[in-house]
């Protein structure tokens, strides 16, 4: 690997690693947002995306200021896994809505998606100073549910069998997050200004 191909990330922890999108990264995205196996837990029709489709999707979350999106990195074997990111800033409420998509599915179900959320939430409330996080789960979406509770988000509310899937209506579960429920695992340690590590 060269140093040109190597990961770009921003936020370490010990299992995965966030960075930026990356336009080499188009085809993976996808072949992940191609399997309906994934695409059924998002918001998303079940129907093929097209190279153009997921290309256009690029290059508007590439400059988007209103969110931040990330890749996730498998930091054992340097791979992408998946994304995830702050969707709709609003910066004078201090709120965001976040997503994750561990694309690969071999990669579910180590605790991978679970830190990257740790390190995502990280980014909003230790870097971006947001007060409030909240995301959607679908109900049937029992990996994702669990994984969300582990973070510390709770659930907050429902909108009823708003969700049509294999044959039933299922509901949709809000919950969320305060920055005063959260630890910061890595960034507010990695961002601590100079005076402060001379005081203690
Ligand atoms: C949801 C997702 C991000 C979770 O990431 P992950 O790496 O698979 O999750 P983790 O391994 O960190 O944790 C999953 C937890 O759910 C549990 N779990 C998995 N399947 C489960 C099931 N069928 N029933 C109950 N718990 C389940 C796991 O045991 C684990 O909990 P534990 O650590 O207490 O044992 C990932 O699976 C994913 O991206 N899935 C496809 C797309 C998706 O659902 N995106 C989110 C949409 S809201």
């Amino acid at each position: 690997m060269t140093a040109l191909d190597a990961p770009i990330v921003n936020i370490e922890g010990q299992l995965v690693a966030l960075g930026p999108l990356r336009r080499e990264h188009i085809p993976l995205y996808l072949r992940w947002i191609n399997d309906f196996g994934t695409t059924r837990m998002l918001g998303l029709p079940p129907r093929p995306m097209t190279l153009e489709q997921e290309t256009a999707w690029y290059e508007r979350a590439a400059v988007d200021d209103a969110g931040t999106m990330f890749t996730i990195y498998e930091r054992a074997t340097g791979r992408p896994i998946g994304n995830c990111g702050l969707h709709e800033v609003d910066h004078h409420n201090r709120r965001t809505d976040v997503g994750i998509m561990i694309g690969e599915p071999d990669a579910r179900g180590h605790g991978l998606g679970t830190e990257a959320m740790r390190l995502l939430l990280d980014y909003a409330f230790t870097v971006t100073g947001l007060h409030s996080v909240m995301l959607t789960v679908f109900e049937y979406n029992l990996a994702g549910r669990r994984c969300y509770e582990k973070v510390g988000f709770r659930e907050i509310g429902r909108r009823r069998e708003s969700r049509w899937y294999n044959g039933r209506f299922w509901d949709e579960i809000s919950m969320d997050i305060l920055a005063s429920e959260f630890e910061s695992p890595v960034l507010r340690r990695l961002l601590e200004p100079e005076g402060e590590k001379l005081r203690s």
